[in-house]
């Protein structure tokens, strides 16, 4: 089998690093963070890091580089059962795929608005009802009409990640990794600074940071602590798994894994720097409370932000600016997601060219997303958000746990990992990996059920959690299955 291998561990370190760092660091780092106990989230989100990020992502990477396999297939290899387990993590991968390319498409259209303000002074109004066109009735069942101003900038995106895929992992994913993951680092860097400057900015940064320490008793925070580093991450995804099986022989596996999570903690701080200096400033000069001016979610990288930018100086350079940096770290996590979905396709059909198998996925991709772009677009990318991630995810990651951990020696996939990496990992990850992560994912997993069970997601109704969320868990079931079969 002609597997691609990563020209350099730097372009191997710099692919994995702009698949975890993406738009999620801007948009839901601060505000889970800002509502989870702010400066105290750090607590349970450090240790969140160590004791469930890290764990996986090395289990990940061991597991990827020694079966010199994409998922399906090395569980496959483990097991033959359980190669379902590895099709589960590509098809969730493409479900993401799938509305992340929307909200990229956002980006992409705000990175035009940002050229000349063309979102006006109410940001809020401008977003929700003249772009996405979302009224207060809109329900989920209704509005699926494309909305052809996002129809073209996500024909956009789509565009893009064909062509870049097209040139193959090293011409492609590789050399834009490469280049976008520094490039943003350095743009969000210098914007950070500059904000530093402005009046009004530090006392947003310090609501950020005042803990409330009360808030470390709740069960809620620390579950959105691991559901952050997971999201993260991406661990439980197939994407690392695939990542890892393009390295050489010689590598770091490793340091890789700890690179990639302090990289990544590290950048989710300045972003929520960043935001909260935005939102200082935000609220100094319109002369509001702070409480005011912070908004969860979506509306912080779409609403707050763009009003934000309005009171910084030189808005028509540093708005593009700001976006074309999203855009780019976004891609590249778009690209990871959709390299898990092409690379096992690739290995099951040798013979078809792997234009033609991007192509495919990208098409088809592209039609199936083009659903979210109605005016019910953000209800529905919403309600699958919350099923993909903190329900699918979290099951996937608790299987992939159970699976390699309980089945392969894991003291021999340790072995494997230090002997691919500069340094020994300290045996105490054994038990952390066998016991205490699969027991955080089942309490994890079992709260989520439950209370979706009880009281559905957010204010959706019954209905639409059952045909939306519960749909696309049983579509996501019913597809590994059907497709471990037809592989086994
Ligand atoms: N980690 C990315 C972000 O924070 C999203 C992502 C999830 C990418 C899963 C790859 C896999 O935006």
């Amino acid at each position: 089998m002609n597997t691609p291998i990563w020209r350099s561990q730097r372009g191997f370190l710099l692919a994995v690093i702009g698949s975890a760092i993406g738009l999620g660091n801007l948009w839901r780092f601060p505000y889970i963070a800002y509502e989870n106990g702010g400066g105290a989230f750090l607590l349970p989100y450090v240790l969140a890091m160590l004791a469930i990020g890290l764990p996986i992502l090395v289990l990940e990477f061991a597991f990827g580089h020694r079966y010199r396999a994409r998922a399906p297939q090395a569980f496959q290899q483990l097991k033959r059962q359980f190669g379902w387990l590895g099709w589960f993590q590509v098809c969730l991968a493409g479900v993401i795929a799938l509305y992340y390319s929307v909200i990229l498409a956002w980006v992409l259209s705000f990175f035009g608005y940002a050229f000349d303000q063309a979102w006006g002074i109410d940001t809020n109004f401008f977003f929700f009802r003249d772009y996405l066109h979302l009224y207060p009735k809109t329900e989920l069942q209704h509005w699926y009409a494309p909305q052809w101003h996002i129809v073209v900038s996500l024909l956009g995106v789509w565009g893009i990640c064909f062509a870049i895929l097209a040139l193959g992992l090293n011409k492609g994913l590789e050399q834009i990794s490469r280049y976008a993951t520094p490039i943003f680092m350095g743009l969000i860097l210098v914007l950070t600074v500059r904000v530093c400057f402005l009046s009004g900015a530090w006392s947003g940064i310090a609501h950020f940071f005042t803990p409330d320490f009360h808030s470390l008793t709740s069960p809620k925070v620390w579950s959105a602590a691991f559901g952050q580093v997971f999201f993260s991450l991406g661990v439980g995804l197939s994407v690392m798994i695939a990542y890892a099986s393009f390295l050489p022989q010689k590598t770091n596996l490793n340091g890789s894994a700890l690179t990639v999570v302090v990289a990544n903690g590290v950048f989710s701080l300045i972003c929520a720097v960043l935001v909260f200096g935005m939102l200082g400033v935000l609220a100094h000069t319109n002369s509001q409370p702070f409480e005011n001016v912070v908004t969860a979610g979506i509306g912080l990288a779409f609403v707050a932000i763009p009003a934000a930018i309005n009171l910084l100086p030189m808005p028509t350079v540093v708005g593009p600016l700001f976006f074309f940096g999203l855009f780019l770290i976004g891609l590249t996590s778009q690209l990871s997601l959709l390299q898990a979905v092409v690379a096992p396709l690739q290995d099951r059909r040798e013979n078809t060219s792997p234009l033609k198998i991007s192509g495919g996925i990208c098409a088809v991709g592209s039609v199936l997303a083009i659903f979210l772009t109605g005016s019910n677009g953000i209800l529905l990318i919403d309600i699958l958000d919350f099923f993909a991630n903190q329900l699918a995810l979290v099951f996937s990651g608790l299987m992939e746990l159970l699976v390699i951990a309980w089945l392969y020696p894991i003291k021999d996939l340790r072995a494997y990992s230090d002997a691919h990496s500069h340094w020994r990992l300290p045996s105490g990850i054994d038990p952390c990996l066998k016991v205490l992560c699969p027991i955080i994912l089942v309490l994890l997993l079992f709260g989520h059920a439950m209370e979706t069970l009880l009281k559905g997601y957010a204010h959706y109704s019954l209905w639409d959690n059952l045909l939306f969320g519960g749909g696309c868990l049983l579509l996501l079931f019913v597809s590994a299955i059907w497709l471990g079969r037809k592989s086994q």
